[in-house]
């Protein structure tokens, strides 16, 4: 357990709230675990029948960790886990989940806080909500199927431009391109979010699951293969130079220097 994802559990609804406001909540291997967790305890349980993913603060997620991602990038290689690593578990979780996924978008979400919305059903956002991915700024690619998710939502032009200059759009946009399905005033989007999840929570499970399953099911092994293919060109990214300079430019709060790589 981690006091960075707060659960709770009311009609129907299971809301797992990213809680490390004070770190823009970044996500640590604990919070991807409990959102793993949470996701399988929802699979197995039929007393939650949506799961809403928010998050305290002014922030959904500035992503991963990146003092984490400049320890996973020291270590050898050939140093396999023992078990799975929880960010792993919590993608193939995403992907795979039969019952709803519903995200709340509070804030500025990055990295994978805008690739687990690809995964999500539907996506909700507060109006000053940004979106952002910037995984080439740091060395990095896409992850988890968007190379094959987002261009599929929004063309090949526009995630193309989101994804090589990881710039920062806003909620209006997201709304726009189709990433986010509807944008509240950021103090209504809590309860305007948990209502709509509470309203599927009450619906026919059945229907509700074979139709998430008709609209997800025939893509799930293109986007396993896909989320393979990234994960590998992502891990050897991970031990780069590239990643280096760019998370060691993060830290020391400058601009990053890849014109000697
Ligand atoms: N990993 C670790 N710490 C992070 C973080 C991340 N992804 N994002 C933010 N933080 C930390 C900052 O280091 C800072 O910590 P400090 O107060 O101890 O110095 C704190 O959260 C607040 O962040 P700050 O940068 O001061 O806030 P900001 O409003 O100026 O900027 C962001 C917010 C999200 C734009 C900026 O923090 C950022 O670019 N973060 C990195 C995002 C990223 O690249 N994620 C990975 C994507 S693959």
């Amino acid at each position: 357990m981690t006091e960075h994802v707060i659960v709770s559990l009311e009609k129907g609804v299971q809301t797992l709230t990213l809680n490390r406001p004070d770190k823009k909540n970044a996500l640590t291997p604990e919070m991807y675990g409990a959102l793993a967790d949470g996701i399988e305890r929802a699979e197995r349980d039929p007393n939650i029948r949506v799961t809403l993913i928010t998050a305290t603060g002014d922030a959904f997620t500035a992503g991963n960790d990146l003092a984490d991602f400049a320890k996973a990038g020291a270590t050898p290689v050939d140093a396999k886990p023992e078990t799975k690593p929880h960010v792993t578990r919590f993608l193939e979780n995403i992907a795979a989940a039969e019952k709803p996924l519903i995200a709340a978008v509070n804030g500025l979400a990055v990295g994978v806080g805008v690739t687990m919305l690809l995964h999500c059903d539907l996506v909700y956002a507060g109006a000053s909500a940004t979106f952002q991915m910037p995984f080439v700024n740091l060395g990095l690619v896409p992850e988890a199927g968007s190379t094959l998710l987002l261009p599929r939502l929004i063309g090949m032009q526009k995630a193309t431009d989101l994804f090589l200059t990881g710039k920062k759009i806003g909620a209006e946009k997201a709304e726009a391109l189709g990433i986010v399905a509807e944008v509240f005033p950021d103090n209504a989007l809590p309860g305007e979010a948990l209502a709509r999840a509470q309203a599927l929570a009450a619906k026919a499970p059945n229907a509700v699951r074979i139709t998430k399953a008709l609209l997800k099911g025939k893509d799930r092994a293109l986007v396993a293969a896909q989320s393979q293919a990234e994960a590998a060109h992502f891990g050897a990214q991970l031990r780069s130079a590239e990643v280096k300079e760019a998370i060691s430019a993060f830290f020391e709060k400058r601009p990053a220097d890849f014109s000697k790589l």
